[in-house]
């Protein structure tokens, strides 16, 4: 049996024995590793028993907040029932009804849903999908992938390939080729880029919608296979489409027949306020990606939903998709995603944010007095604050005072000041939040209470 063990002998632990993902581990030589024991709603606490604000809902995951009951007995009973089978020429009831519940939401006549364990696996699977898509039906030079700066897209090889942050890539390259990337809609820094039009969302967003188009006749259509698009890109700091954008893109992928993949891992169930965000910006995708949000979190699950359309080849004769994962669908999983699910329907949970979150976006934007505040942008639960060093100018911090600023001071602070959230360099310097969907108006204002007070005093250590 396992011993209960005190903080200082799990601390020993975690430094010799954890591998923590995305971390310097070097930083904990000197800083121990903070250690979250228990959730309840949007809380979290530590393991001395401090409580914190959960800013992020884990990472974009637990919309429903923490500490459902429900949740963890629907798993619980599942398990006692059926703890797996999987989904390998078999069924199981809980994953036949999240299939039938996912595709009854999601838009048009994406009725088809390839359950995964997570997002990266959601992607993966999407990218093979348009491969074998085109090969079956007479296009098999189709096989490339579009998309855009600093869009983070997860972790296989495959979806860091389609991932456009090269400092992330580089200690894997090389990885899968055939990936290419076009202009994000980062309409705050839109002058830097080589748009040249009018200060005007519209037109910017006409502008970088057209490049996937150029891009496309760059490649030869021919050999396009599909463009993987966030609905709201998360790294670089919460990119909202301009008005128009995609319904241009919805074109341009009709045009070439290149199949549009709303990866909506971080934007769907509830995030936006909608099942899926496609649904928010009014636009029908090939495929939807989906994972964090559709079980809050309280069992792994993933899914790429497919229309129709691409799933027609795979139905006939001996052609089937040669691609799987153990654990994808796992019973425990699917039993949990239908409690959630019944939780977004008994709440409101869309509704409610849907209704307040003009509130929480006035209550960000009061930060705007602050001169290290260049942009606050989002919709939804879902925002990026940039920082900058001139808001007139929109002057950067260069690599060393990001280092200084982000790790060195604000990461540590914001956490110390009882806010989890993070504090990302990925693109320019932001800070991301995205609490769970049963924040009030009380978390925005201590949200917007704590960053004042450790956005002042990072810019009076500058
Ligand atoms: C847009 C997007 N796609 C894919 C992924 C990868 O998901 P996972 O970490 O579940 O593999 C993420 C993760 O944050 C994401 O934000």
């Amino acid at each position: 049996m396992t011993e209960p063990r005190n903080d200082e002998d799990r601390q020993r632990a975690a430094k010799d024995h954890l591998w923590m993902h995305f971390t310097r581990h070097s930083t904990h030589d000197t800083h121990e590793v903070p250690t979250i024991v228990r959730g309840d709603g949007v809380h979290i606490y530590d393991s001395h028993g401090k409580r914190y604000l959960d800013g992020l809902a884990g990472l974009f995951v637990v919309q429903a907040g923490h500490g459902r009951t429900e949740l963890a007995e629907a798993a619980a009973k599942q398990a006692a029932e059926l703890a797996f089978f999987p989904l390998w020429s078999y069924a199981h009831p809980g994953a036949i009804d999240l299939a039938e519940r996912v595709a009854a939401y999601a838009p048009g006549d994406l009725n088809r849903v390839f359950f995964t364990t997570g997002g990266g696996e959601a992607v993966e699977s999407a990218w093979k999908l348009a491969k074998q898509y085109f090969k079956l039906t007479g296009k098999p030079t189709k096989h490339k992938v579009i998309s855009r700066a600093i869009a983070y897209h997860g972790t296989p090889q495959g979806a860091l390939s389609i991932t456009g942050l090269p400092g992330m890539k580089a200690p894997f390259e090389p990885l899968v080729p055939s990936t290419f990337r076009v202009p994000n809609t980062n309409f705050y820094r839109s002058a830097e880029t080589s748009y040249l039009g009018p200060a005007d969302e519209y037109a910017f967003g006409q502008w970088a919608a057209n490049r996937i188009a150029e891009a496309i006749e760059f490649e030869g259509p021919d050999t396009v296979a599909a463009v993987f698009l966030e609905p709201v890109q998360n790294s670089g700091g919460c990119f909202p489409p301009p008005p128009g954008y995609f319904e241009r893109v919805r074109e341009i992928c009709d045009e070439y027949d290149v199949l549009l993949v709303s990866d909506e891992v971080i934007c769907a169930f509830g995030r936006l306020g909608h099942m899926f965000a496609a649904e928010r910006y009014g636009y029908q995708p090939d495929i939807i990606t989906c994972a964090k949000g559709l079980t809050s979190g309280y069992s792994p699950l993933g899914a790429m939903i497919a229309t129709d359309r691409l799933f027609e080849p795979f139905s006939k004769g001996d052609n089937s998709f040669a691609h799987g994962y153990t654990f994808g669908g796992h019973p425990v999983s699917t039993a949990v995603a239908m409690a959630n699910l019944d939780i977004f329907e008994r709440e409101q949970l869309n509704e409610h944010v849907r209704e307040t979150e003009g509130d929480f976006r006035t209550t960000l934007e009061k930060l705007t007095d602050l001169p290290i505040v260049g942009d606050i942008r989002g919709d939804g639960y879902f925002y990026g604050i940039e920082l900058v060093k001139d808001q007139k100018t929109k002057e950067t911090f260069d690599d060393a005072e990001c280092e200084r600023l982000l790790r060195g001071f604000l990461s540590g602070a914001l956490f110390e000041a009882g806010l989890y959230c993070r504090a990302d360099d990925r693109g320019d310097p932001v800070i991301q939040l995205a609490p769970p969907l049963i924040a009030d108006q009380a978390v925005f204002d201590e949200i917007e209470t704590i960053l004042r007070d450790v956005l002042t005093r990072a810019w009076a250590q500058l």
